[in-house]
């Protein structure tokens, strides 16, 4: 038996994190019991126990004990269980180590002439007169910073202090310098422009939003062995000189001129703080995870083009000795065009990077950038091999969870697909795709895949550190959530579906990991999002007249939405997520235990779904809205009184549309599982595997390695097919990948954090077999199907320590599971025992 997974606010080990109050989670493995008996969790500070549970039930996924912290402190601890089968085990240590939290700064911001632009470097040199026994640096940097010490590098992230809306809010980061600092030691810091002071956001013609002015803050806190303390703090000694990287923005990439002279050094002004308050960091480490050797490939164009063989985030890596003065130009791309290098769906982003050499040799890479490519086309460098050269892929810290495959290539290819969507669109905050001239945190889109993400990947740190950064937006709107998050000059104006991320994204994050500190941080979020629409609403029905984006980019679009909005009425999109919203947000108050909220959130639930029924529904249950969209709507949120009938209507619609689908972003996370629902298995499997456009295979097919933002993004004859608006790198339609996890593999939680799931597969001959595996919060969950030669189905499972499952398969009895594995063996259900209206079991 082993306790593994031990985490604080889901983080392993945090350092310098706003904690708030800590929750503890941990997992039991290898155990011989079923049950913990009991838990012991003892938090220590050096040696002395600060929090002792003694022998408990303590909630593995969410303890929180009543602990004061104080700031800069490293806290150590384990947890200890007995189980049912008589057996103890004790973790391995872990820790934590709080930020500065209240405590006052040494040193002041400080700047430099924002007038010149090549990046400077601000550095402070300093001897340590005794042995140092910790060493640590907070550190924050506008926009961007890359911290060294004696010329090497303070720890090994990118893009920090990370994207905010720098008027709420700015983070600081912790790095721990014990082993780099030893005697004589300069300490210096490169700044960048990132998002907060390149050009960014909807108006990228504009100066950028949040600032012009470079900005660093930082104390170097030197504890030495004798107890003593020395801080090197931020002030008008440092001295500033200026780097060979003359240009530096998110969206255009970086020029770098090793040919440039040196300027002067000078000293360092005194500045003003940035508006956003200064704050212990949310944001999870963004760091090179993979990298990538290209194939070399000269186009008929005669171009030199670099194939990752992936679409993918991040900067690279290239080794150049080329004569002095020469320019190397490296520019990136998605997709190759009659095999020659393409980028205009870019759009205005340059992309690109541009080296002037010295005539030495060097490794160049890129600092405050970053690209979302496949492709790269390089020109300036005599002969160049693919080796010099190395893709860096960059995500933030989200661990991975799930695996899962079938008997089908191509869909293992989307399922790939649909996880490098996640991998090249979560760097710091989702976004709705990583190279033109957008990358921004569309609502909307985190919402819809933010159920598949959450099967990916354990995504509760990084989601905390999103929902932060959208309640930070509210405080400013009073309550209104902007269609993009942070906002940039984005913050004003929102749209049913893509606003509702408030109480949707943290109602999600609460179901997979079983922690209910999200619903209590973003509880006045939530609150804000459906007061805010509430009172809109009740002056003359002002949400459902607002400005929507609906369907976004479904296929039954009418002419004059030219592409972009689907035909489903936009008022009722509205009133269905308004009234989830208001759901969403009693049963988070009834998780938080606030009565009161509950019984007000749940009546204007139930009052909306009558505003829904009056408009929209005949008093026999038929939806006046007639597309796929509108009937999985009804389904999903039981809108209609009558939801056999809209079963049934949704799959004479899609029979009537030969089976094809027609939605966008709404709509499409809820095909194949309300279908699955319904009773209708074969025809999610039919669109599933359809090959043809529009559907998931098409893209793969016609050789996608990402999610494409529409159903046709590249036509059969492999021309893009439209540039104003066309990623291929958007991760919206992956979100069949949670059907794939939930019903096809069919692990389905039916308590938070999994502690008790639902075990029904779908199964179907086409797909041949299914493997899956997700470490949920409360440990690993398997299903596996295969169909064998005499067609009988063997399916095996295993349910983690601790949960329990209830077990669906096709002729069996519905079963209760405790933990451990499990193999059966069973018939095939007939297709047509997938009767309309009825789950798959029981069938004897
Ligand atoms: C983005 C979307 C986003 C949409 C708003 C687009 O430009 O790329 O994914 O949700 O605008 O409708």
């Amino acid at each position: 038996m082993r306790i593994t997974n031990c985490k604080v606010n889901h983080l392993t080990d945090p350092m310098g994190y706003d904690l708030g109050k800590p929750v503890f989670s941990w997992n039991v493995c290898e155990s011989k019991g079923r049950q913990p008996i009991s838990s012991r969790l003892k938090i220590l500070q050096s040696a002395n126990t600060i929090f002792d549970s003694g022998w408990a039930q303590l909630d593995n996924l969410c303890a929180c004990p009543d602990i004061q912290l104080y700031p800069r402190t490293r806290y150590t601890w384990s947890v200890s269980v007995k189980t049912d089968a008589g057996e103890e085990a004790k973790s391995d240590e872990s820790y934590f180590e709080t930020g500065r939290m209240d405590e006052a700064w040494t040193g002041k911001w400080i700047g430099c002439d924002d007038s010149e632009p090549r990046l400077p470097y601000f550095s402070k040199s300093f001897i340590q007169q005794k042995t140092v026994k910790t060493a640590r640096l907070y550190i924050c940097g506008l926009g961007t910073y890359e911290a060294f010490i004696n010329g090497q590098r303070v720890g090994d992230e990118r893009m920090t202090p990370y994207c905010n809306n720098y008027n709420a809010w700015v983070q600081y980061q912790t790095f721990d310098v014990t082993k780099m600092t030893r005697g004589a030691a300069t300490l210096s810091v490169l700044l960048g422009n990132g998002w907060y002071k390149s050009r960014f956001g909807g108006d990228t013609s504009k100066p950028p939003f949040y600032g012009s002015s470079w900005k660093l803050l930082c104390d170097l806190i030197l504890t030495y062995d004798d107890g003593s303390e020395e801080t090197i703090g931020t002030d008008e000694t440092w001295q500033v000189s200026r780097s060979n990287i003359c240009f530096s923005g998110i969206y255009d990439g970086e020029h770098v001129d090793d040919t440039l002279p040196p300027l002067d050094i000078v000293p360092a002004r005194l500045t003003e703080p940035p508006k956003g308050v200064l704050s212990a960091r949310l944001s999870t480490p963004v760091r090179v995870r993979q990298e990538i050797t290209p194939d070399l490939i000269i186009t008929p164009a005669g171009e030199t083009v670099l194939d990752t063989r992936q679409n993918m985030t991040g900067v690279f890596r290239l080794r150049v000795k080329e004569p002095r003065g020469n320019k190397i130009r490296l520019q990136f791309g998605e997709i190759l065009q009659n095999g020659n290098f393409y980028r205009d769906n870019l759009r205005s982003a340059k992309a690109e990077y541009i080296y002037t050499s010295d005539g030495e040799e060097h490794v160049i890479e890129p600092k405050f950038t970053f690209y979302g490519f496949r492709f790269v086309k390089v020109e300036g460098i005599a002969s160049l091999k693919p080796e010099d050269f190395t893709a860096l892929v960059m995500y933030s810290e989200i661990p991975r969870t799930g695996w899962l495959s079938t008997g089908n290539g191509l869909v293992n290819q989307l399922i790939h697909n649909a996880e490098w969507g996640q991998l090249g669109n979560f760097l710091d905050v989702p976004t709705d795709c990583p190279q033109r001239d957008e990358r921004l945190g569309w609502t909307g889109d985190a919402q819809v895949f933010a159920p598949t993400a959450c099967y990916q990947r354990d995504c509760a740190a990084f989601y905390a550190k999103y929902l932060h950064d959208l309640y930070e937006e509210q405080k400013l709107t009073g309550g209104e959530v902007p269609v993009v998050v942070p906002s940039f000059d984005l913050n004003k104006g929102c749209s049913t579906a893509w606003g509702d991320a408030a109480c949707i994204i943290p109602w999600t994050v609460y179901e997979y990991t079983g922690d209910k500190t999200i619903l209590e941080n973003q509880f006045k979020s939530m609150c804000g999002w459906v007061d805010f629409l509430d009172g809109l609403e009740k002056k003359d029905h002002g949400w459902r007249k607002h400005f929507h984006f609906g369907d976004w980019l479904a296929l039954d679009c009418p002419k004059a939405a030219k592409g972009f909005v689907g035909a489903t009425d936009r008022a009722f999109i509205a009133l269905a997520y308004f009234r989830y919203s208001a759901l969403l947000t009693s049963k988070a108050a009834q998780v938080i235990g606030d009565p009161e909220a509950h019984d007000r959130y749940l009546k204007l639930a139930d009052s909306i779904l009558q505003d829904i029924r009056r408009e929209y529904f005949t008093p026999t249950g038929r939806c006046a809205v007639p597309t796929q969209t509108a009937y999985l709507l009804s389904l999903r949120h039981g809108l209609s009184t009558d939801s056999a009938r809209i079963q049934k209507d949704l799959a004479d619609k899609l029979t009537s549309n030969e089976d094809m689908l027609e939605t966008g972003f709404v709509g499409t996370p809820l095909l194949c599982e309300e279908l699955t629902k319904a009773g209708y298995a074969d025809k999610a499997f039919k669109l599933l595997l359809n090959e043809e456009y529009p559907g998931w295979l098409y893209a793969v097919k016609m050789g996608a390695t990402t999610i494409w933002e529409r159903w046709n993004s590249v036509l059969p004859d492999g021309s893009i097919s439209d540039t104003g608006m066309n990623s291929l790198n958007h991760y919206s339609y992956g979100s069949i990948v949670h059907w794939l996890y939930q019903d096809v593999a069919g692990i389905a939680p039916l308590a938070p954090g999994f502690t008790k799931a639902k075990l029904e597969p779908h199964i179907n001959e086409a797909l041949g077999s299914v493997k899956a595996r997700y470490i949920s919060a409360s440990g690993e969950w398997r299903a596996e199907w295969t169909i064998n030669s005499d067609k009988t189905l063997t399916y095996s499972c295993a349910v983690p320590f601790g949960c329990t499952a209830e077990l669906l398969l096709p002729g069996k009895e519905a079963a209760t599971l405790e933990s451990g594995e499990y193999s059966f063996t069973c018939p095939i259900p007939e297709p047509d025992q997938d009767t309309a209206g009825k789950t798959q079991t029981p069938f004897n």
